[in-house]
């Protein structure tokens, strides 16, 4: 069995809600507190000990590469000045991860964007993440997903129970129970159903452990909902047939996510972490607390 090294992280799309912010700007740049929200998501990889990581992006993202990046003027602009806790922090985006891009070219779906991944990915089962979830690093789930890829086999996917009438809004899965409280057997998948139509409250969240599979499946994957090539759809196909990549598990993950993936999730993702920094908390927190009794 491999060990997963390997973490791709779709980022080619425009981020039209938050235009226009996003207008020269990748949303995936946008700060969360005082870090790139992309940052949070490579920063996971790495705790996981994905070292390995590859960026699919698309025109105007090149702000993501510098990112990830030394800036050597800025490095020396703050040595000068002996300002070594912004040296360590401007240093750290660039230590995370070995970094690597591809462009996806057509902007064809989330499927797409994994399939840009086959030639760096190659054999061997690899990771998936979605910028638009931010998980607490207090809460691991990529490493007991990888856990469980490396003990069955197959293909991981996260889930987290939603109200129905979230359920339109992800990927939802039909589900088997197993012993362990946390994993089930995934049967099916379907993608952003109608709460009526829904197998479950299971939604996917942005985390996937893969099997490569994948690949193959996804170049025969004809374009699903909203005419784009669905990683959904593909996967749908790996649970029905368990002879293409092994077995589909869903870890119901239980912890902390943050959604940033419109202006609401966003600003509430902000007020939240926020509240949790330890630099930062505990002064927002009485000044939220006012606020809100005051001007509410
Ligand atoms: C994508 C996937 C969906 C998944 C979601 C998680 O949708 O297609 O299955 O549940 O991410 O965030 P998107 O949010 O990109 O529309």
């Amino acid at each position: 069995m491999h060990k997963i090294q390997k973490a791709v992280i779709p980022a080619a799309g425009l981020g039209t809600r938050f235009l226009p912010a996003t207008k020269a700007t990748p949303k995936e740049m946008l700060p969360v507190v005082d870090k790139p929200a992309i940052q949070y998501v490579v920063e996971e990889a790495a705790a996981a000990g994905l070292n390995d990581v590859l960026m699919i992006t698309g025109r105007n993202k090149r702000a993501l590469e510098d990112h990830f990046d030394r800036n050597y003027e800025l490095e020396s602009a703050l040595t000068r000045k002996g300002d070594d806790e912004r040296l360590v922090r401007v240093q750290e985006s660039s230590e995370l991860a070995t970094m690597h891009y591809v462009r996806q070219g057509d902007p064809k779906g989330l499927g797409h964007a994994v399939l840009c991944a086959e030639p760096h990915v190659g054999d061997e089962p690899f990771a998936v993440l979605l910028g638009d979830d931010l998980i607490d690093p207090r809460d691991p789930l990529l490493a007991r997903m990888t856990e469980i890829q490396e003990r069955e086999g197959g293909s991981v996917v996260a889930l987290m129970e939603v109200a129905p009438e979230q359920i339109h809004l992800y990927g939802c899965a039909a589900v088997e129970v197993t012993p362990e409280a946390d994993v089930v057997r995934v049967t099916g998948l379907v993608e952003k159903p109608e709460a009526g139509d829904a197998p479950s409250n299971l939604a996917v969240i942005g985390r996937y452990v893969l099997d490569p599979a994948v690949f193959g499946v996804l170049r025969d994957t004809e374009p699903g909902r909203g005419g784009e090539i669905q990683l959904t759809d593909a996967l749908q196909q790996l649970a029905a047939d368990e002879k293409l990549g092994g077995p589909v598990h869903g870890v119901v993950f239980r912890g902390r996510r943050y959604d940033t993936g419109d202006r609401g999730d966003y600003l509430r993702a902000i007020v939240r972490l926020a509240c949790e920094r330890e630099d930062l908390g505990p002064d927002f927190r009485t000044w939220l607390r006012d606020f809100a009794a005051t001007e509410l």
